[in-house]
């Protein structure tokens, strides 16, 4: 795995835009594997800028999220479908019938998952997946635990990732209990992937992910297993190291 330290989160976002920005011009029709959550926010507004001011084009770009909460509807403000038109699909010129977001109002669950599977074959897999991680290690929604699932599937959400999405909510009774995401193996089939960490309440996943365990305890670890993995974190994700 390659390990980038940046100075912050601004050089971060920055960075990791580059290497998006890059394989959207080396192929135009390229496919990303989209992230949501606050990490990513500063990489998806630095890409905004490259499209106004660079006029990077995505109008033939095709996006894959990661996951989606379960059951929401895609105009709930709180759905990972609104956070993306919001703030990526919006603001630059991706049709946006070449974004897909697991569809978390679907009363047809499997059938989700597998159409959404076959969707990402049908457009000849991603070719570079953006990563966040949670504070536990989990990667989409792949929560930690003794097994972990290949393809996208609905899962429970981990009490400790409720708690910390409950910031996004009114309250965390709010926060749906359950979501779709991709798999393990969905995530490590895409061609290039990078992860990004920033702030001290990461250092801890970051650490699980430089070191030379792997364990379906700590799903991030599991990306020691693809051969091209670049990891973009700032110096407080990183921690002090001798
Ligand atoms: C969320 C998402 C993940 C994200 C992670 C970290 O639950 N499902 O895709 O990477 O948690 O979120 P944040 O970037 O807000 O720390």
């Amino acid at each position: 795995m390659k390990v980038v330290i940046c100075d912050n989160y601004e050089k971060m976002s920055e960075y990791a835009a580059r290497i998006v920005a890059s394989c959207v011009t080396l192929k135009p029709n390229c496919v990303l594997g989209l992230a949501t959550g606050s990490t990513p926010i500063g990489t998806y507004n630095e890409l905004v800028r490259l499209y106004q001011n660079e006029e990077l084009d995505f109008s033939s770009v095709k996006t894959f999220n990661l996951d989606e909460y379960f059951p929401i509807e895609p105009t709930n403000s709180q759905s990972y479908r609104y956070f993306m038109n919001k703030n990526l699909f919006d603001r630059i010129n991706i049709p946006i019938e070449n974004t897909f977001v697991p569809n978390g109002a679907t009363s047809e669950a499997r059938a989700e998952c597998e159409n959404y599977e076959e969707k990402i074959k049908e457009y000849g897999g991603i070719d570079l997946q953006i990563l966040g991680i949670g504070q536990n290690g989990h990667i989409g929604f792949n929560e930690p635990g003794d097994e972990l699932i290949a393809a996208t599937h609905l899962t429970e959400l981990d009490e400790s990732t409720i708690n910390a999405n409950s910031r996004f909510f009114k309250s965390r009774e709010d926060v749906p209990d359950k979501a779709l995401t991709m798999g393990m193996a969905t995530i490590l089939r895409a061609r290039r992937i990078i992860v990004l960490a920033n702030g001290k309440e990461k250092r801890n996943a970051v650490r699980a992910l430089t070191d030379d365990r792997i364990s379906a305890k700590i799903p991030a670890t599991m990306l020691k297993l693809h051969k091209d993995v670049t990891l973009i974190c700032d110096k407080e994700a990183y921690g002090d190291r001798d």
